[in-house]
């Protein structure tokens, strides 16, 4: 059987770009592979945050993944396995300085954080060193397939090569090189403003909730914004086109369908498209939120469980570092 792995920073919440362009798939894919999902709290470290906040958020998201559908086996939080730091040390010195300072993510993180505060922005040797963490998290479950959205592309590429020349200067195939599986889904754009992408960094209103309240999801979309001006003559503005992607997302095909005849009739009228799409996201995001709410009715039983299976899979990452150690000339503790 295969193996998969992904990766979420605990951001916070979670929201319908989220959940079509990265978690359903996830869910999908443990049907079929070896799955490996982790909450990467050492990544968020590398952004300024506040610890109280941050473990928060990595427990949140830990039960966001599990409401979705994630199978509690093979979930884990990523510094509760800390071999994926040592693993990225390992690998930090089959990596060059040149490859890391061409990452795109690199040079917008420390442009935005140079934008907040200036040209004396501290820019960490963590928000540079962290495609090679990536890396780590990656190859120390030999994963064969990444799913990720298109922004990772260059990271996957970096994680190929990192595996590439550990095998070549230790004389063995020993680690797998990551394929990426990007998703089918075109980005969700923002209800507020459908010229950019759905994203919490933008604010409040640009983002739904995907455990939001029932009454705030509908007055999101009842207002969603159907009309952005620049549109040419014939062609479905980008605020119409997402409401009918939202449609077809949730699965609702026969709605989709019947709108879509209205819309080429010239009869359609965005007020239904809205209802429809409200009807969709509350049936998706309801039962979810419900689900939420009972694994948080079992907090302490759920964070056990959550424990338990990252424990476990740290057995398999240990294995891998066993061997690793062995390739590389680290002594044992043992033997
Ligand atoms: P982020 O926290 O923004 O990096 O997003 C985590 C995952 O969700 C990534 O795999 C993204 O590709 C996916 N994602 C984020 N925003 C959207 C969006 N607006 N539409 C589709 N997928 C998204
Ligand atoms: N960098 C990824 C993102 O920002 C998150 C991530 C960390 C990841 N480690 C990973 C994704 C390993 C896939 C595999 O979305």
């Amino acid at each position: 059987m295969k193996t998969v792995l992904s990766g979420i920073q605990p951001t916070g919440d979670l929201h319908l770009g989220n959940y079509f362009g990265a978690v359903q798939n996830w869910v999908r894919l443990q049907q079929e592979y070896r799955c490996f999902y982790g909450v990467v709290d050492y990544h968020s470290m590398t952004m300024p945050y506040k610890p109280d906040q941050l473990r928060e958020n990595t427990w949140k998201m830990a039960f966001y993944l599990l409401a979705c559908g994630v199978k509690p086996e093979n979930l884990f939080i990523q510094s509760l396995v800390p071999e994926h730091v040592e693993l990225g040390w390992i690998l930090g010195c089959v990596t060059s300085y040149g490859e890391l300072s061409r990452m795109t993510q690199f040079k917008d993180k420390s442009q935005q954080l140079e934008d907040n505060s200036g040209k004396e922005a501290f820019v960490g040797a963590g928000l540079f060193y962290y495609p090679v963490l990536q890396a780590a998290d990656i190859l120390i479950y030999r994963a064969d397939y990444v799913p990720v959205g298109k922004d990772q592309e260059q990271h996957l590429e970096l994680s190929r090569n990192i595996a590439q020349r550990f095998n070549y200067q230790f004389g063995k195939e020993y680690f797998v090189a990551p394929e990426p599986l990007f998703t089918e889904t075109p980005k969700i754009l923002s209800p507020a403003d459908p010229t950019r992408k759905m994203s919490k960094s933008l604010g409040e209103k640009h983002y739904i909730n995907l455990f939001g309240e029932e009454d705030r999801v509908r007055k999101q979309i009842k207002s969603a914004v159907t009309d952005t001006g620049d549109t040419p003559a014939g062609q479905m503005s980008p605020g119409v086109q997402n409401l009918f992607e939202l449609l077809r997302a949730c699965g609702h095909l026969d709605a989709h369908s019947a709108l879509m005849a209205d819309y080429e009739a010239g009869a359609l009228r965005y007020s239904d498209l809205k209802e429809a799409v409200a009807n969709a996201v509350v049936g998706l995001v309801n039962p979810l939120r419900e689900r939420y709410q009972e694994l948080n009715a079992d907090k302490k039983a759920v964070k056990a469980q959550i424990q338990a299976s990252s424990a476990e899979i740290r057995k398999t990452a240990q294995q891998t570092l066993r061997e690793v150690r062995e390739l590389t000339g680290l002594p044992g503790l043992r033997g």
